[in-house]
């Protein structure tokens, strides 16, 4: 079965993350269905909302670390910054649905969704810093605007995870459910929304982003050249090299 799964139905497409035995870690093919599913959301006259969720124990580790060293997103068109640009481009609103751990771009796409459910087992983080990388998905502008500077700060440099309560305190999350019960929830409210005109959700969302948008592709273009640049540096290495072989990575060196 694909790893990542969509269905379109009354208006809702959702898109699952279906890979539990690597903990939803997204590959660059990964990335392509994902990207592919939501130029298809903004073309398609038949959907009106897009649902992001994964499983009620996890919903996503983030960049599946071995990909990463055998895949490098090398270029602007990788897939990846290809499904970060169509999320922040997509005209019609995302919801998203988070259960478990949702690591790094787990985290840093749902500054890009409308509406975002949490279980109240969720464990949002990004852990760049830890990983030798910097921030993407325009997370370094994004974060200290939601978060404030500091709570941003705490993190995006010490990478630590916060947890529902807290994600809903800064304003991540929109409300805090039982996980067995999150993605029904955001399916439910998903559905209000694809009963509504069409062309005003597209209107009030755009309304809302305003001459943000701009800014959110201008500093992802720059995050991704940095992003681009460490990744092939020695702290990312040893910190990948680190994951892989199951041990503490080592940047006294570094
Ligand atoms: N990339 C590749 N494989 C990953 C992965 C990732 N990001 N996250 C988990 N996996 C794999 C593990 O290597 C393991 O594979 P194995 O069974 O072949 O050994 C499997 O998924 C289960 O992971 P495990 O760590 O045992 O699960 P857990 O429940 O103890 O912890 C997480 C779950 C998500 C907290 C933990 O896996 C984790 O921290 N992952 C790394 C997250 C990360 O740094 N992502 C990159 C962000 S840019």
């Amino acid at each position: 079965m694909s790893e990542i799964l969509t269905h379109t139905d009354a208006g809702v497409m959702t898109i699952t993350f279906n890979r539990l035995d690597k903990k939803n870690s997204i590959t660059a093919a990964m990335y392509g269905l994902m990207a592919d599913a939501i130029a298809q959301a903004q073309s398609d006259d038949s959907v009106r909302v897009v649902v992001m969720q994964g499983h009620e124990s996890i919903f996503s580790a983030g960049n599946d670390i071995a990909d990463f060293l055998n895949h490098p997103p090398d270029s602007n068109e990788a897939n990846v910054f290809r499904f970060l640009r169509g999320i922040a481009s997509l005209q019609k609103p995302i919801v998203a649905a988070v259960a478990g751990p949702a690591v790094g771009i787990g985290t840093t796409l749902l500054f890009h969704c409308d509406l975002v459910y949490a279980g109240d087992n969720a464990a949002f983080s990004m852990p760049f810093v830890n990983l030798g990388l910097c921030p993407e998905a325009a997370s370094s502008l994004l974060a200290p605007q939601m978060f404030g500077y500091h709570r941003a700060a705490e993190a995006l440099l010490l990478g630590e995870a916060f947890y529902a309560e807290a994600a809903l305190d800064v304003g991540l999350v929109n409300r805090v459910v039982p996980p067995t019960e999150v993605n029904g929830y955001a399916q439910a409210q998903a559905r209000k929304l694809a009963a509504k005109p069409l062309s005003a959700l597209i209107a009030t969302k755009r309304l809302m982003k305003g001459s943000q948008s701009a800014a959110v592709l201008a500093q992802m273009d720059v995050e991704i050249e940095s992003f681009g640049r460490m990744l092939k540096e020695p702290a990312a290495q040893e910190a990948f090299g680190a994951f892989l072989a199951k041990r503490k990575p080592d940047f006294s060196k570094v």
